[in-house]
């Protein structure tokens, strides 16, 4: 008996398709014939509508089609988990069935695979375009992408981190834990897969010909419930969102209390600016220590005993930073608020960066060392002269 090793493994969610996927089979089939490989397309289908009756006849007609049906469940992501589960190929692609997500990018995915762990095919990098959605979903996919990359490092350098048009090796989610919500599968393999490259190539999303979109104000609510799951459960992003919260809060404290100290305690300008930094600096450092970088606590007494006194002599450079930003706006007629506001952005950055390097320095350089970046190369436009 000869074992078949299966090479390629497209999955494809569909939800009421009908008029589609016969359509995107013959076109996958059309390309991938052309090549030397061994393929299979499963289809992972929650359809209300024909579209089971379509895929079981294309099931009996070509041996590399499959499906499997799933009765009352819903939701992108998942099926694609599924899929995962339900196929066998060393190499998957995942791809919507509207063809908006152009079959003939296939053999150069494939090609740029053999480099690199995970391919992308990106709207947003040099040669890409983004015609298939209108102005407001545009502006709704910017800014969920924008919170992704914000909220999540493994996010930051990828250009279209919510595409449902990707490609991976089977190894990169070998053992990983997938448990998505809503539709963004690739963001959940992104942060939870095992992978050392990313390859971006540019392509333009067309726009869909039948059948509707499903993108719903639900998803998108999902979307933001998903990226907060990540966060929570990843130390890294979340003391970067930690520090942001008690930076925010420290900030609203400091101009509280310069405002009371100014007009409730008549104090002079120079002693308010001071004293409302140093109440903030002491409410950011207890909530730092025991929420940002409580994974971290030295064992070593000395350190943890000049901790504070370490943590002061930052921020009180952070201080004199603040307060020489309000004089300085003093000095010239602005606005004092204004001028300890932009002293307080600079310090923040400051405090941040040092502490983080000496007063916790077990979490600097445990960062480093857990922390192998991807790396992320870009497909020259100018090399897709086929395309
Ligand atoms: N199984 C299953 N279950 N499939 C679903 C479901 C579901 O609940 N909802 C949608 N699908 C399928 C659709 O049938 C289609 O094949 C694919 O998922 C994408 O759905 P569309 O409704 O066409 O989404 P879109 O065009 O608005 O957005 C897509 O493209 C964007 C750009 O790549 C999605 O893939 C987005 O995630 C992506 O950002
Ligand atoms: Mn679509």
């Amino acid at each position: 008996m000869t074992i078949i090793h299966m090479d390629i493994s497209i999955v494809i969610p569909t939800f009421n398709e009908k008029n589609n996927v016969r359509l995107i089979t013959t076109r996958i089939m059309n390309i991938l014939n052309r090549e030397d490989c061994l393929y299979e397309i499963v289809f992972v289908d929650d359809s209300s509508d024909d579209t089971p009756i379509v895929l079981e006849q294309l099931c009996h007609e070509f041996s590399c089609v499959k499906y499997l049906h799933r009765k009352n469940e819903r939701g992108l992501a998942s099926a694609v988990v599924e899929g995962f589960c339900h196929s066998q190929g060393n190499q998957i692609i995942v791809m919507d069935a509207d063809l908006q997500h152009p079959p003939e990018l296939i053999p150069l995915i494939l090609k740029r695979l053999f480099q690199a762990d995970i391919v992308i095919p990106s709207r947003f990098v040099p040669g890409g375009s983004d015609g298939g959605l209108n102005l407001f979903r545009k502006l709704i996919s910017g800014i969920a992408r924008g919170i992704g990359r914000i909220s999540i490092k493994r996010l930051r350098p990828i250009s279209d981190s919510t595409s449902g048009y990707f490609a991976l090796k089977r190894s990169v989610i070998h053992n990983a834990h997938l448990d998505p919500i809503g539709w963004k599968i690739l963001i959940e393999i992104l942060v939870k897969g095992k992978y050392r490259t990313v390859h971006e190539i540019p392509y333009s999303f067309v726009a869909r010909e039948a059948g509707e979109s499903k993108m719903s104000i639900k998803e998108q609510y999902n979307y933001l419930r998903h990226i907060a799951r990540l966060v929570n459960n990843s130390p890294e992003d979340r003391k970067f969102y930690s520090f942001c919260v008690i930076g925010t809060l420290g900030v609203l404290i400091n101009l509280f209390c310069l405002h009371i100290f100014l007009k409730l305690f008549d104090m002079g300008e120079l002693s308010s600016s001071i004293n409302s930094s140093c109440i903030a600096m002491i409410h950011n450092f207890l909530w730092n220590n025991y929420v940002t970088w409580r994974e971290y606590k030295s064992q070593v007494l000395w350190r943890r005993i000049i901790q504070f006194p370490q943590f002061s002599l930052i921020c009180g450079l952070g201080i004199a930073i603040t307060t020489l930003f309000a004089q300085i706006f003093l000095f010239l007629g602005w606005n004092i608020y204004a001028g300890q506001l932009l002293g307080i952005s600079v310090s923040t950055s400051w405090n941040f960066f040092a502490n983080s390097r000496w007063t916790w320095p077990v979490a600097y350089n445990e960062t480093n060392r857990e922390d192998v970046k991807p790396v992320v190369t870009q497909e020259l436009p100018s090399k897709m002269s086929w395309y």
